[in-house]
């Protein structure tokens, strides 16, 4: 489980390492919602953290921000299944190399009643929705008495789950993250409640609210990321005429996605999406949580 690269011989490509995206950008995160996060989770002098699902490790990085003072700093471990997050995750932080774990955050290998808190930001979907308990009774299992596990996610209601799922599926579809697609489930906010309690968590709590702006524009860079590293994999360069065609093709699929959209979404609908029909782009809102349980 310890990341050691060389000896990673027989590593199976991952969904996550097609996806290069900055999430700060395509999910427009605040400084305040990144508080709020901080404030949910409440690193304490000595705390052992577990980031989950960690991509490249944001949410430690503000960790190890919010907490530079201490005299005795939060130990912080991260584990993620895709080589290529792991290694964007070193780039900056300033973690020993045996607390950046490769591997299923199902089974994270961690003992028993290790962490005081865990906590994994836009993680739990990435699972098919039959495979999401196992994670919260993972976070449960390595958690101490009393420790606890917080979760920044979609919280849909039962009129937008499906038709958000479906766009966010054909945005995957057109960007080629078969992966992806195949596996995702963006979770009611009872959903969400039900896996806090199944696993055995107490004072289940809904700690911040967030509403997002889905736009197919806001996508546009990600609608040809891995045809864009699919190039660079082959040429080491991107020429003029290559970022000519990758910016033709985003365009494209941003305007399919945009159609989608206007399709999909049925008329008595648009109003609890806040529907906006631009011409050249749409918004649509939905809500995420940042929710909490203890052990
Ligand atoms: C949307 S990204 C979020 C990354 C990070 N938490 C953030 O918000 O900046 C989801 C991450 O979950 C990882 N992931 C998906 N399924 C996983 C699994 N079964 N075990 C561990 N990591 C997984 C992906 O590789 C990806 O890096």
């Amino acid at each position: 489980m310890i990341l050691n690269m060389a000896e990673f011989t027989n590593y199976t490509k991952k969904g996550f390492d097609n996806r290069i995206v900055r999430y700060n950008e395509i999910h427009k995160i605040t400084n305040e919602q990144y508080k709020a996060l901080i404030t949910a989770i409440d690193p304490q002098s000595g705390d052992v953290i577990f980031e989950g699902c960690a991509g490249y490790a944001d949410v430690s990085k503000h960790i190890i921000e919010a907490t530079k003072d201490y005299s005795i700093k939060p130990e912080i471990y991260i584990q993620d299944e895709s080589l290529v997050q792991i290694k964007r995750a070193q780039d900056g932080l300033f973690i020993s190399e045996d607390h950046i774990l490769l591997g299923d955050i199902r089974k994270t290998g961690m003992p028993d009643n290790t962490f005081d808190k865990t906590v994994i930001k836009m993680g739990v979907h990435e699972l098919p929705k039959e495979e999401q308990q196992k994670v919260f009774n993972e976070m449960y299992r390595i958690l101490k008495k009393n420790g606890k596990f917080i979760i920044w996610e979609l919280s849909l209601g039962d009129k937008t789950q499906l038709v958000f799922q479906d766009i966010v599926r054909k945005k995957d579809e057109l960007a080629g993250f078969d992966a992806l697609v195949k596996n995702r489930y963006f979770q009611k906010h009872e959903e969400l409640k039900a896996l806090f309690n199944n696993a055995g968590f107490k004072n289940i709590k809904d700690e911040y609210y967030i509403r997002y702006t889905f736009n197919p524009k806001g996508r546009f860079a990600e609608l040809i990321s891995k045809d864009k590293l699919k190039i660079l994999d082959q040429k080491k360069i991107l020429t003029q005429e290559d970022e000519n065609e990758l910016k033709e093709r985003a365009g494209e699929r941003t305007n399919q996605l945009i159609e989608y959209i206007r399709q999909r979404i049925p008329k008595d609908l648009r109003d609890v999406f806040e529907y906006k029909d631009l011409g050249d782009d749409i918004e649509i809102c939905v809500n995420k949580v940042i929710m909490s349980g203890i052990k």
